[in-house]
């Protein structure tokens, strides 16, 4: 995925694009590149690497005047991440530039045929096969822009977001989407153009979210213009008021977004639960759920599909809405559900959970779900995403924007709305004992002063951290709630050093993986207070006994595990079952610290991007 946006009005488009691609950098990181136009001449800039280098590029190779401009950073699908290959593209006249996010599929065909006719392709992209068909029906059928975009866009099978512009048109931007997302800032005749509205924020509250398959064309002293690709017929714009803020994605003082992230964990968990738990009064109130209580109590089967740390919140979910709700629960990959023909019926219904609402396997998995009939619950972070609108209904986490792209606040808050809708079913249900799930709701609202307390040992942590930050090899351990925490530590160590790490239940580790531990091989293991302490002890037992460095994560005042582990991060008593809420913490900081004594892009880990919009 990429991250694209574009300006066209009174002001410099220069440093509004500048700004905006450093807030979409999230997106994807392998390129950069601008465009400007002044009127007269078309400026632009491309080059591998970061938006920083392309802000050095710029400032020594092009003027910055213009009104009008398009911006791009890519994460590469089609050739390698080179100069060449970096958005923004020009069609064969020089007429047309595009920057696009998405893949279209069938650009092998269409660039044989546009070979054919005469064109040129000087890089790999599937991009500018996609402005030479625009270049192509516009000359050959004599259209406007427009309407060559929308005959085009009919060619095309696959996924966009683009923004293009013609040299003969200095007034005007057309942008489309299929899959991919687009947001249209209003200003007062100004128009910002991006793939969220995080570019234009300090701009204008006023948004317009394309649909799939609609098309804009904005022309400047003109209202904006609506169509559907596929009839060209007119829609009416739906403009909606921004609740997002400019702090809300700034550092706010923190080295990296991750670090800060890691530490709004208290508040946001809050802000999640805040008006939908009433612990006193012994209420849960979900606005997405309540008309849809009987659907989830009368379910054969919870089917759950994500991926990455989202699949991980899943996992947990199992153990919660089994244990509490009977409701026999699966928790499935959206990448294998989607292909393996699944077996899935109007009784069952499906949880698609993903922070940023638009995880390409996620939305086929809700696609196919829908289309065989089940009723499908979406928990997402970002309003208005994709996935948000494709389920029959949800609830969103408000762990408002998450930036760095490893996974942290997302995963505490959509475990928080995920125990929130298991304790509502169960006490609904009558499968939870009105005094466990009082003590639940309760302990619930304790969770961020317990997170709070967690961080609070970041020092500890970071020790630990220097000693082992040139293992080569990690172990995370854990047992029936904390097992799918050991898989989001392993996850979050990996994907941030690059260090190689595994998560196992703890009980499993004597099938296979207890063959890799020597006096090398640091374990990281969760040994809270649960009904599987014992046994985790015993675990550990056995890792001692071949020289394993143990690292435990332990609840405060633990006395067995603190005299059998190497180290130990200690977090408040909790519940077992809100535990996973707390014992993440610990090791979302140990990989923090890790990757960053590495000199690991912390925010930006490399080959990765925060939300995969391509399969
Ligand atoms: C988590 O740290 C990862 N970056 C990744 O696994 C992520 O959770 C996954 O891609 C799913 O994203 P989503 O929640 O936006 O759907
Ligand atoms: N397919 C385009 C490229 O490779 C855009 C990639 C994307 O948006 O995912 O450059």
């Amino acid at each position: 995925m990429c991250g694209i946006v574009g300006y066209i009005g009174k002001r410099d488009a220069y440093p509004i694009i500048l700004n905006g691609l450093k807030r979409l950098e999230y997106r994807g990181y392998d390129s950069a590149g601008i465009a400007l136009y002044d009127g007269k001449n078309i400026q632009l800039c491309k080059t591998k690497g970061k938006v920083a280098d392309l802000e050095l590029k710029v400032t020594n190779e092009m003027s910055t005047i213009g009104n009008l401009g398009i911006g791009h950073t890519r994460w590469a699908t089609h050739g390698e991440p080179n100069d060449v290959n970096s958005h923004p593209h020009y069609s064969n006249s020089g007429d047309l530039v595009i920057i696009h996010n998405g893949i279209i599929e069938n650009y092998a065909a269409l660039k044989k045929e546009l070979i054919n006719r005469g064109y040129t392709f000087y890089s790999d992209t599937d991009t500018e096969v996609l402005v030479n068909l625009i270049e192509d029906i516009k000359k050959n059928e004599n259209v406007k822009l427009g309407k060559a975009v929308q005959v085009a866009l009919n060619q095309v099978v696959g996924a966009y977001a683009i923004a293009l512009f013609d040299k003969n048109k200095p007034d005007e931007i057309v942008v489309a989407k299929l899959g991919s997302p687009l947001a249209i800032g209003i200003g007062d005749n100004e128009f910002f153009v991006a793939s969220d509205a995080s570019p234009f924020i300090e701009f204008t509250n006023n948004a317009i979210y394309l649909e799939d398959e609609e098309m804009a064309i904005i022309r400047l002293g003109r209202d904006i213009e609506i169509r559907k690709v596929k009839d060209d017929s007119i829609v009416a714009p739906y403009i909606q008021e921004l609740q997002l803020n400019l702090e809300q994605i700034e550092k706010g003082g923190y080295e990296h977004f991750m670090l800060k992230e890691i530490y709004e964990q208290p508040s946001v968990i809050k802000d999640t639960y805040r008006g939908r738990l009433l612990a006193d009064k012994g209420i849960i109130r979900l606005g997405g759920l309540e008309d849809y209580i009987e659907k989830f109590i009368n379910a054969d089967r919870i089917i759950i599909v994500a991926c990455g740390t989202s699949w991980h919140a899943g996992l947990v979910a199992e153990y919660i809405f089994e244990d509490w709700a009977r409701i026999p629960v699966e928790v499935e990959y959206a990448s294998e559900f989607r292909y393996r023909n699944p077996i899935i019926t109007e009784n069952d219904v499906v949880i698609a959970i993903s922070q940023s609402g638009e995880t390409a396997d996620t939305l086929a998995a809700i696609k196919l779900a829908k289309e065989k009939g089940a009723f499908v619950y979406g928990i997402c972070n970002v309003v208005g995403s994709t996935i948000s609108r494709a389920t029959h209904s949800g609830t969103y986490t408000h762990a408002g924007p998450e930036i760095g792209v490893a996974s942290t606040k997302a995963f505490t808050t959509q475990i928080t709305v995920l125990t929130l809708i298991a304790l509502k079913l169960a006490k609904i249900k009558g499968t939870i004992s009105q005094s466990n799930y009082m003590l639940h709701l309760r302990e619930l609202d304790l969770i961020p002063s317990k997170v709070e307390a967690a961080l609070k040992k970041n020092d500890e942590i970071e020790k630990i951290a220097k000693i082992f930050k040139d293992a080569t090899n990690f172990l995370y351990l854990g047992r029936g709630y904390n097992f799918p925490v050991a898989l989001e530590g392993a996850l979050k160590l990996k994907e941030i050093s690059y260090i190689h790490a595994e998560g196992y239940p703890a009980a499993e580790m004597k099938h296979g993986p207890i063959a890799l531990i020597d006096e090398h091989m640091p374990i990281v293991v969760i040994a809270v207070n649960s009904n599987h302490y014992e046994k985790v002890v015993s675990n550990i037992q056995e890792i001692k006994s071949r020289k394993g460095k143990i690292i435990a994560v332990v609840t405060e005042g633990d006395t067995i595990v603190r005299e059998m582990a190497d180290y130990i991060m200690e977090v408040p008593n909790t519940p077992e079952t809100l535990s996973p809420l707390v014992t993440t913490i610990p090791l979302q900081l140990l990989s923090y610290h890790i990757a960053l004594m590495l000199d690991r892009n912390v925010d930006q880990p490399r080959n990765l991007a925060k939300a995969v919009t391509v399969e």
